[in-house]
C-alpha cells in the first residue's frame, strides 16, 4: 500500500462481486427461475415448450423437469434447479411449489435487506419459522389408514389435476392406486412402498385410456419364432442367460471337408447339438424361455416344436424382474439348469400393442410385480403422461408411508401463513420481521393459483384469510368455480410431506443463497473446471 502497488491475490481477469452486489444478483437469478416455473402451478397453470439444441421438443407441466432442461447458467439459479431435484427426489410431487417458494423467501427477504436487516438475522429467523411450520401442518394434518381407498385416490386425483393427463384421471388414479397397494410391504412395523417395484413401460398409440395395469411383468419382447404358441398356461419359465447358439471357436479353425458325406453330417452334428439343447430344456419340464443371449434359428424351429413359448435378447433389467417375480433363477450356463431353476406364472402370452408385440406375464408367483402399460397418441403425450403417473405412484405412496394429509389448493399454505404470523408476534427482535416475511412467502401458492386461473389474487387472499380466521382450515382457491371453498370436501388432498419438503428445500436454497456474499469466478474458466457465469450474469449484473 506504502508504496501504492495493489496487491493482486486473483489471477489477472477474475470476475468477483462481492457485498450488496453479489447477493441482489444471486436473488434475482433466483427469483427469475421461480416466476419461470410459477405460471404451470395448479390445475390451471399452463405447460411449457422446451426446445434443445437439437430441436427436440419436450412439452411439460412438471417442474423439474423444465427445471432439469432448461440450460442455466447462473451458479444461483443452479441452486434451485437443486430445489426442484430435490423435492422429486424426496416426494415426487410439489417440485414447482418449492422452487416457487424458494424464490418468494429470497423476494421477500429483499425487503428486510433495504431495511439494513442482516442477512444472518433473516436465516435465523427463516430457519424458526420453517420449524414452527413444519409443526403446523403437522398439527393441521388427518390421520388417513392405507385401506382408505377414497382418499387414497383422491389424493392421486390431485397431483393429476394440474396435469395434461386431467383428463383421464379417474382411470390414472384408480391404476396408481391399485400398483402401489400392491407393493406395499411392511418393514419393521412401517409401511414401505418401494416404487422401483412397478414398471412403467411407454408404447406409444392408442389412447391415453387404453394405459393399463398389469399384474405381472412386461417384456418387451416378442416370441421369437411364429409357431411358438402365443400363449402359455401354467407357465414353467427358464431364465437363461446362455446362448443357444453352436459357439463359435475362439481361435481360427480349418476345417477340412473332402467328401460331400462329411458336410451333411457336419451340419447333422450341428443340429443334434441344437436339438439335445432344447431337449435339455424340455427335460427340466420348462414350457417358457427367456434368454438374455440369443436364440439359433433351428434352435426357435425345435423350441417351437416342443410347444415352447422363447424370448431372446431381453434386457438385464427385464430379466431381473422376471427373476424376483417368478421366483426363477438366472442360469449362465445351459448344463446347469434343472427343474429347480424354474420360476411359475400362470399365464405368459404374447399381446400385441399397436406395431409391437409384447410378452405379458402375469399371475406370477410373486403377487407383488406390478407393470403399467402407458399409451397416448403420440411421443410427447406418453412422456408427459408417464411423468404425471409418476407423480402419482409418488403421492400414494408418501400417503400411505407418512398415514397423514393435508388439504392443497392453497388451504394448508394460507393456515401456515396466519399461524406464523401469530407465532412471529411471540418471538419479538429482529427475527419477527422474518418470521412474518417467511408467513408472506407462504401466500405465494393460493396467490398464484388464483392467478393462473384468471381470479384476482387480492380478493382470493382476502377472502381465504378471513374463512381461515373463523377456523375454516380445509379452505382452499377453488380454481373451477372462482369461489373459496371446503378443499377437503372438495377432494383436493396432498401427502404432508409434499408440504414439509418444500418447506425443507426451500428454506435451505433461500437461506444458502441469503449467506453469500463474495462470488468469485476466473474468466479464463481453463483449469477450474468449474464454469464461469457468462453472459446471463453479465447482463442481470449490469441491470443494477
Ligand atoms: N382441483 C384443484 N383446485 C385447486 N388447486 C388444486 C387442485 N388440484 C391441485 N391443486 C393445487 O395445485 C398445486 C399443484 O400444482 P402442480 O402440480 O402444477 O405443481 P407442483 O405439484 O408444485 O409441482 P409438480 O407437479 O410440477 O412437481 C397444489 O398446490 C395443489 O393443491
Ligand atoms: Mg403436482
Amino acid at each position: 500500500m506504502m508504496a501504492g502497488q495493489p496487491i493482486l491475490i486473483l489471477k489477472e481477469g477474475t470476475k468477483r462481486e462481492t457485498g450488496r452486489n453479489a447477493m441482489r444478483n444471486n436473488i434475482e437469478a433466483a427469483i427469475a427461475i421461480a416466476e419461470a416455473v410459477r405460471s404451470t402451478l395448479g390445475p390451471r397453470g399452463m405447460d411449457k415448450m422446451l426446445v434443445d439444441s437439437l430441436g427436440d421438443v419436450v412439452i411439460t407441466n412438471d417442474g423439474v423437469t423444465i427445471m432439469k432442461e432448461i440450460e442455466v447458467e447462473h451458479p444461483a439459479a443452479k441452486m434451485m434447479v437443486e430445489v426442484a431435484k430435490t423435492q422429486d427426489t424426496e416426494v415426487g410431487d410439489g417440485t414447482t411449489t418449492a422452487v416457487m417458494l424458494a424464490g418468494e423467501l429470497l423476494k421477500q427477504a429483499q425487503t428486510l435487506l433495504d431495511q439494513n436487516v442482516h442477512p444472518t438475522v433473516i436465516s435465523s429467523g427463516y430457519r424458526m419459522a420453517a420449524e414452527k411450520a413444519k409443526e403446523i401442518l403437522d398439527k393441521i394434518s388427518r390421520k388417513i389408514s392405507i385401506n382408505d381407498d377414497e382418499t387414497l385416490k383422491k389424493i392421486a386425483k390431485t397431483a393429476l389435476g394440474s396435469k395434461s393427463a386431467s383428463m383421464s384421471k379417474d382411470l390414472l388414479a384408480d391404476i396408481s392406486l391399485k400398483a402401489v397397494k400392491k407393493i406395499v410391504e411392511e418393514v419393521d412395523g412401517k409401511l414401505v412402498a418401494d416404487l422401483n417395484n412397478i414398471q412403467v413401460i411407454k408404447k406409444q398409440g392408442g389412447s391415453i385410456d387404453d394405459t393399463q395395469i398389469i399384474e405381472g411383468v412386461i417384456v418387451d419382447k416378442e416370441k421369437a419364432h411364429p409357431d411358438m404358441p402365443d400363449i402359455v398356461k401354467n407357465a414353467k419359465i427358464a431364465l437363461l442367460n446362455a446362448a443357444l447358439e453352436i459357439k463359435k471357436p475362439e481361435i481360427d479353425t480349418n476345417i477340412q471337408i473332402r467328401d460331400p458325406t462329411m458336410i451333411h453330417s457336419f451340419l447333422e452334428e450341428e443340429e443334434k447339438m441344437l436339438k439335445d439343447m432344447v431337449d435339455k430344456i424340455a427335460s427340466t419340464g420348462a414350457n417358457v424361455v427367456f434368454s438374455q443371449k440369443g436364440i439359433d434359428d433351428m434352435a426357435q424351429h425345435f423350441l417351437a416344436k416342443k410347444g415352447i413359448y422363447a424370448a431372446r435378447r431381453v434386457k438385464k433389467s427385464d430379466m431381473e424382474k422376471l427373476e424376483k417375480a417368478t421366483g426363477a433363477k438366472i442360469v449362465m450356463n445351459l448344463e446347469d439348469l434343472s427343474s429347480n431353476d424354474l420360476g411359475y406364472a400362470d399365464k405368459v402370452e404374447e399381446v400385441k400393442i399397436g406395431e409391437d408385440h409384447l410378452t405379458f406375464v402375469t399371475e406370477c408367483r410373486n403377487p407383488k410385480a406390478v407393470s403399467i402399460l402407458v399409451r397416448g397418441g403420440t411421443e410427447h403425450v406418453v412422456d408427459e403422461i408417464e411423468r404425471s403417473l409418476q407423480d402419482a405412484l409418488h403421492v400414494v405412496a408418501k400417503a400411505i408411508e407418512d398415514g397423514k394429509v393435508v388439504p392443497g389448493a392453497g388451504a394448508a399454505a394460507t393456515e401456515l401463513s396466519l399461524s406464523l404470523k401469530d407465532y412471529a408476534a411471540t418471538v419479538g427482535g429482529r427475527e419477527q420481521l422474518a418470521i412474518e416475511k417467511f408467513a408472506d412467502a407462504l401466500e405465494i401458492v393460493p396467490r398464484t393459483l388464483a392467478e393462473n386461473a384468471g381470479l384476482d389474487p387480492i380478493d382470493m387472499l382476502i377472502e381465504l384469510r378471513k374463512y381461515h380466521k373463523e377456523g375454516k382450515r380445509d379452505y382452499g382457491v377453488d380454481v373451477i368455480s372462482g369461489k373459496v371453498y371446503d378443499m377437503w370436501k372438495e377432494g383436493v388432498i396432498e401427502p404432508i410431506r409434499v408440504g414439509t419438503q418444500a418447506i425443507d428445500s426451500a428454506t435451505e436454497a433461500a437461506i444458502m443463497i441469503l449467506r453469500i456474499d463474495d462470488v468469485i469466478a476466473s474468466k479464463g474458466g481453463g483449469a477450474g473446471g468449474a464454469k464461469p457465469p457468462e453472459k446471463k450474469s453479465e447482463e442481470s449484473e449490469s441491470s443494477d
